[in-house]
């Protein structure tokens, strides 16, 4: 009698919602991890780069920095090694701009144009492909200092000069370019909330490096856009037809869930997928900021001109998405009064809960919740999902027993196969974080590694945890049942 239950429990296993393998994803999805340069390169004072706003605005605080991160600037053919060992098809990383043109237009720097033609080389003779971010949060500090950086439409001009180098140099290699990382994230915490770079506040009062307008996280993103418009529009005309590559656009998603189903809450969440998706998604797809946004921002929103519209509107080949978690969305919308303050949170008006499911079921439903409504609403785009993973407190994962991580991630990758298989065009699925690097909110205290970094140790050596191996049984076809 026992092993017949033995032999059904196995059986149920194996049926079960987690008993899929990467064979079960079409043939070409590309299954990857992701790192970024301020968090992962180190050497920032090394062979001509110079600051970026992030190093400005970590001292300025005296916080933890990237100043040295995980050395990848000096450890990338050590870190290639540890990608090829666990299977990795493909790399999500970043090119610092302040090392490849340090004063952030003009000469190029040498070592630095060498630092990224040595990696890619390494990554390309190993067969991993390279998915390279263009912008991801670290604008030369030179930049920010002559002209206010991304609240400057100057920027634009700078911005294509900087990734016509990149398409140039690197474009041989490179087939995947996403021009901006979380373009919400870092308009919102570094112009609105001042809790990163280049650490500017809407609200007076905040202790923040300088800002104080509710206007400028909305222009900084009309630049972004029209920046990367600009930089799409270079690859289309130069660049396209010899490297046949793609340009795409990433954002932070969150899944959302009504917290009742009344009239309000539900109205809420259109506002907070408006505000925080669609205010860049929308312009992107469809030509204009979204309706509702239009209408509660008023004139502090910039407006496209018709050429703008056009041209930001389908430069984006696929969209990126960075997406964590779920929250629960319930109404706070406040009746308008002139004399209040406000700022990008009370424009949307919302408030946001964690969803309280199991962490399981929460992972299914927030890729479940983003994925459906981008096929819905922006009638199906190829999206590459650029970042997925959770964070542990590091001390917890001296043993290397990510456990947690690895449901975490089995349950996502199911989520997405799941979204695959109704219809969504996802056609990649990245890892954050390769290793342990500097984060951004929480320095060394949390990671999201699956290799362990001992940042104590003078050789920074890499370990990895469960979670490496898991994914790397997954990569090379192993049934995910965990
Ligand atoms: C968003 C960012 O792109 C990355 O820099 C950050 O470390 C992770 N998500 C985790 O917060």
């Amino acid at each position: 009698m026992d092993s017949v239950l033995s032999l059904i429990t196995i059986f149920l296993l194996l049926i079960g919602s987690s008993g899929f393998n990467k064979n079960d994803f079409p043939k070409d999805f590309a299954f990857g991890s992701a790192i970024s340069a301020y968090q992962w390169e180190g050497a920032a004072n090394e062979d001509g780069r110079k600051p970026s706003i992030w190093d400005t605005f970590l001292h300025s605080r005296n916080q933890d920095n990237g100043d040295t991160a995980c050395d990848g600037y000096h450890k990338y053919k050590e870190d290639v090694q540890l990608m090829v060992e666990t299977g990795l098809p493909a790399l999500r990383f970043s090119i610092s701009w302040s090392r490849l043109i340090p004063n952030g237009r003009g000469l190029v720097n040498p070592k630095g144009l060498q630092f990224y033609n040595n990696f890619i080389h390494q990554l390309v003779i190993h067969g991993i492909e390279p998915h390279v971010t263009l912008f991801h949060y670290d604008l030369p500090q030179s930049l920010e200092d002559e002209y206010g950086g991304w609240r400057s439409r100057r920027i634009i001009k700078d911005f294509t000069a900087y990734v016509d180098v990149c398409f140039r140099e690197f474009g041989n290699n490179v087939k995947f370019w996403n021009t901006i990382n979380e373009a919400n994230v870092f308009t919102i915490g570094g112009y609105n909330d001042g809790n990163s770079a280049p650490g500017r506040c809407s609200l007076p009062g905040k202790s923040c490096l300088s800002g104080n307008s509710s206007t400028e996280p909305y222009i900084v993103a009309h630049n972004l856009l029209l920046a990367h418009a600009s930089a799409s529009r270079l690859y289309k005309k130069k660049y396209k037809d010899i490297q046949g590559g793609s340009v795409g656009f990433s954002m932070f998603t969150i899944g959302f869930n009504a917290s009742t189903s009344s009239k309000d809450d539900e109205l809420a969440v259109q506002r907070a997928r408006d505000f925080y998706m669609g205010w860049m998604f929308e312009p992107l797809i469809f030509g204009d900021y979204p309706e509702e946004m239009k209408r509660i921002v008023g004139s502090r929103l910039p407006v496209f001109t018709e050429e703008e519209s056009e041209q930001v509107k389908g430069s984006a080949d696929f969209l990126g998405i960075n997406q964590y978690f779920g929250v629960v969305v319930s109404n706070n919308k406040l009746k308008p009064c002139p004399s209040r303050n406000t700022d990008f949170k009370s424009d949307v008006g919302v408030s946001l809960t964690f969803l309280s499911l199991s962490e399981y079921d929460a992972s299914l439903w927030a890729m479940k919740d983003v994925l459906e409504y981008i096929k819905q609403r922006y009638g199906n785009p190829p999206i590459y999902i650029l970042e997925n993973g959770t964070p542990m407190k590091r001390d917890l994962q001296l043993q290397l027993k990510d456990t947690k991580r690895v449901e975490y991630l089995n349950a996502y990758i199911g989520a997405v196969l799941k979204a695959v298989r109704n219809g969504s065009d996802t056609r990649g699925y990245f890892v954050w974080s390769f290793m342990d690097l500097f984060e951004i909110l929480s320095g060394y205290e949390f990671s999201f590694g699956m290799y362990y970094v001992n940042f104590s140790d003078p050789h920074l050596k890499r370990s990895p945890k469960l979670s490496a191996q898991w994914y790397s049984a997954f990569l090379k076809g192993n049934n995910t049942t965990f």
